[in-house]
């Protein structure tokens, strides 16, 4: 057997150019050590111990542990003793496993359940994940999991090599901008504040290292649970390598099993965690800029958007609304009696969203400061300096909020713009940001909730704590009515705590394309609650580029136009008559689909479904479909195709299986096509999938304007059986986690004589209303009769589109359309 002095290769020419430069121009440096890696030896002991497994060459250990029956974990402690098990991304590592169990072979050891089986060589430690039904998954390079010893931080530089098959694709990693197939590419992760970004600029503002693999129309995902500074390379240094590797920290990865992309975004959503159900208001348009004041010009954008019928729910106020940017304060000259103009925005239905910054004005006669200083929460440099640094207000010094009692302390310091009204909070610069250098040194020490480090562990973390000692504050501040947060910085996980927005982009038809498909990543990587600045934050934007932002917008979970303080003014209505309508147009539909959109989130809050779903993951067997990154469904019933380029009149379109309804003319068209349709400026193509039912509510210009007295429901018939899913409840409680909501299910299913529609209700909340006006498309007869549960509805008509339209209770169980 190989000896630990045997594993180690000393690699004297990988002493890097950048130390041999620096040696020569500074001959007395004598840190320069040679990069040791060492490897896995042969596997020599085994153990077990619940749902894990211990493998041993005789100094380093790798625990194998069996999370879920499709989850499997794998950490590696090169010289056999591992970190203690805490991480920010999955509050609880096991889940329920029906049957598991570990098998000696001759050259190989198996850790296997009903879906998975773990193979570990003997000889050479090589880890592979089999499908049990079908074949190979994954499997290591030779020497993948290898490690190098950190001298001047302690721990390890830590790596992991996969075979990267030659049809293989990879997708996720959050926070990217360029192509959602991942291929061919190296990625970091290191939280930036990337103002003004580019196509494939990278590093970004969000940390996600978690990917999806597939290849032989298999899926599955691995997710290195490492805060450090980690990367990912997908077959760019060579081609038949993907690799994940990091400063720091454990080698630590799950392995979640597919087959389907959804099943991995699903599973991956089971150990990070979902969004908590909105406020039913952060659904509806939200208007921004840097920054609407004084007051006056704050009630001038609301007094518009209501006087010309733009329905919008929320005015942000940036930070010049502080006193001197300094965190919890107002700026008296410009709000002189905020508590005043909150309310009355808010009886006029808007909600006020503020900012708030993490660094904190070095001003010992301001009250955060004085607090923070006396309580010792502010971060600290190695040796006991505070961290300084300059951001919006000067010298700054800036909470741990890694620390769980500065969470608490920070959690509080919301409590009179709370008690005043204040609906939402917009935690901004938590990369964290610096001016100058960028972000703190490493040196900087965290509490990291008692398991201390570096910058370097608690970089890509510090937003994400930020906004969760937030989120957590407001919660008990609120008195359990649903905080609502955003966030621009964040780690696997945040979504727990906050909505995202994709940061200072452009107002170019470029970044059009790229917020578009960064959406679609975040859905797929956890993030669900996702937006672009519409309009672009900075630099100027047409009508037309601004009126296609806003329908592309209509279908971003997160809905908001902001831009910059040196920008021209950026409303819907700042172009003139011709494009206000078609911006009010799509508002509108914003709202008339509002059930459809809550819908669609309580679908991601409780089963882990994305929000946004690439096409690719519709049909992931047909690989093509990667490259169409510019079309996604919202929810799996409506197909949205952008409009992405300038000028354009019709676009191209691809239709996934089955059939789809032009949601404009209701004309069907078979799906597996392409087809080029009509996109003219007041237009964009979107598609219904046959069988399904579409809640809609009426107009109105802010959620809840106006109590519902009836509910539509757009069937659309179809000849095969499909099921939807309408969501309700209070709309700003949590009272669905007792139950009180409802969830329908509606089934439908039709052929040339008739059509079905069956009802399922599950749940304890009551809406108001007592009808549905129902509208049918597509049916392929003349109606004679409607049954309702027994009952014949004689009032019914056919419009000129050929629509049915009728009311019945919406308590109803089956409706039956006949000819006969
Ligand atoms: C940052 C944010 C931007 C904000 C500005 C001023 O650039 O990304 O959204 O408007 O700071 O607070």
């Amino acid at each position: 057997m190989e000896s630990q002095n045997d594993k180690k290769e000393e690699i004297g020419d990988l002493i890097e150019k950048e130390q041999e430069i620096q040696h020569l121009n500074n001959p007395v440096d004598i840190s320069i050590k040679p990069i040791v890696k060492q490897y896995l030896g042969a596997v020599k002991k085994v153990k077990k111990e619940g749902n894990r497994f211990y493998f041993s060459d005789g100094d380093a250990r790798v625990e194998i542990r069996v999370v879920s029956d499709d989850i499997i974990r794998v950490r590696l402690a090169p010289h056999g003793v591992f970190l203690d098990d805490f991480s920010y991304a999955v509050p609880e590592v096991d889940q329920k496993v029906s049957v598991f169990k570990m098998q000696e072979h001759d050259d190989h050891y198996t850790v296997s359940t009903h879906a998975v089986t773990c193979k570990i060589e003997k000889a050479n430690f090589h880890i592979s994940f089999h499908d049990n039904i079908t074949n190979l998954v994954m499997v290591d390079e030779p020497n993948s999991m290898h490690w190098e010893e950190n001298v001047d931080f302690g721990g390890y530089y830590i790596f992991a090599t996969k075979k990267c098959h030659p049809e293989e694709n990879f997708f996720g990693l959050g926070d990217k901008s360029g192509n959602f197939n991942l291929r061919g590419r190296r990625f970091v992760n290191w939280n930036t504040d990337a103002y003004s970004y580019g196509w494939n600029q990278d590093p970004l503002y969000r940390t996600i290292p978690f990917y999806i693999g597939l290849h032989n129309q298999a899926a599955y995902g691995i997710f290195f649970d490492n805060t450090f500074k980690s990367y990912f390379d997908f077959g760019s240094e060579d081609v038949n390598k993907t690799s994940f590797w990091s400063d720091g920290g454990e080698l630590q990865y799950y392995y979640i099993h597919g087959p389907h992309m959804m099943d991995v975004v699903k599973r991956y959503a089971s150990l990070t965690g979902t969004h908590p159900m909105p406020p039913k208001w952060t659904l509806g348009y939200q208007q921004c800029r840097w920054s609407y004041y004084p007051e006056s010009k704050v009630r001038d954008i609301a007094k518009n958007f209501r006087d010309r019928k733009i329905p919008c729910d929320a005015i942000y106020l940036d930070i010049d609304y502080m006193d001197g940017y300094r965190c919890f304060t107002w700026n008296k000259k410009y709000f002189s009696d905020p508590r005043k103009m909150i309310k009355d925005l808010s009886d006029d239905g808007f909600k006020t969203v503020v900012m708030i910054d993490p660094g904190i004005k070095v001003d010992d006669d301001y009250w955060v400061f004085k607090e923070g200083k006396e309580k010792r929460f502010f971060c600290r440099r190695s040796d006991d300096y505070y961290m300084e640094g300059h951001v919006w207000p000067g010298r700054c010094q800036f909470p741990d909020f890694t620390n769980p009692k500065v969470r608490a302390w920070w959690g509080n310091l919301y409590k009179e713009f709370v008690d005043m009204g204040v609906a939402g909070f917009w935690n901004d610069m938590n990369e964290p940001a610096v001016f100058g250098s960028g972000t703190f040194p490493n040196d900087v020490r965290h509490n990291y909730d008692g398991y201390r480090g570096s910058h370097r562990k608690a970089h890509n973390v510090y937003g994400m704590q930020m906004v969760r000692s937030t989120y957590e504050g407001l919660k008990k501040l609120m008195r359990n009515k649903r905080p609502f947060t955003i966030t621009r910085a964040g780690y696997a996980g945040m979504q727990r705590f906050a909505s995202v927005w994709t940061g200072d982009n452009i107002a170019t038809w470029e970044h059009l394309k790229i917020g578009n498909i960064q959406c679609q990543r975040l859905s797929v990587s956890g993030v669900p609650f996702c937006g672009t600045d519409i309009g672009g934050f900075s630099g100027e934007p047409d009508g037309e580029l601004f009126t296609r932002w806003i329908q592309l917008g209509t279908f971003s979970p997160f809905m908001r136009a902001h831009s910059a303080g040196d920008t021209a003014e950026r409303e819907p209505w700042s172009f003139g008559e011709f494009f206000e309508d078609i911006n009010r147009k799509f508002i509108e539909l914003r709202y008339r689909l509002m059930p459809y959109l809550y819908s669609v989130f309580w679908e991601h809050h409780r089963y882990g479904f994305p929000i946004l779903r690439p096409l690719v993951m519709l049909e992931q067997e047909n690989i093509s479909n990667s490259f169409r990154q510019d079309e996604f469904t919202y929810g799996d019933k409506l197909l949205i195709c952008p409009v992405l380029e300038q000028g354009a009149i019709s676009r191209k379109v691809y239709l996934p299986k089955g059939s789809w309804y032009n949601f404009w003319t209701n004309e069907v068209l078979i799906g597996e096509n392409e087809y080029t349709v009509e996109a003219k400026i007041d237009s964009m193509p979107i598609f219904v999938r046959a069988g399904s039912v579409i809640p809609e509510y009426p107009v109105m210009q802010y959620v809840d304007e106006k109590a519902i007295t009836e509910v539509a429901l757009n069937i659309y018939h179809s000849d095969y059986e499909v099921n939807s899913y309408m969501y309700e409840d209070h709309g700003d409680t949590f009272a669905y986690e007792q139950d009180i909501y409802l969830e329908k299910r509606f089934t439908v299913k039709g052929d040339n004589s008739q059509l079905k529609v069956i009802q399922r209700s599950d749940g304890l909340y009551t809406p108001n209303y007592e009808l549905y006006a129902c509208n049918v498309a597509g049916l392929k007869f003349q109606v004679k009769k409607i049954i309702v549960d027994n009952k014949e509805i004689k009032e019914f008509f056919t419009d000129d589109k050929h629509i049915l339209h009728f009311k019945c209770n919406k308590n109803f169980t089956e409706i039956q359309i006949s000819s006969l």
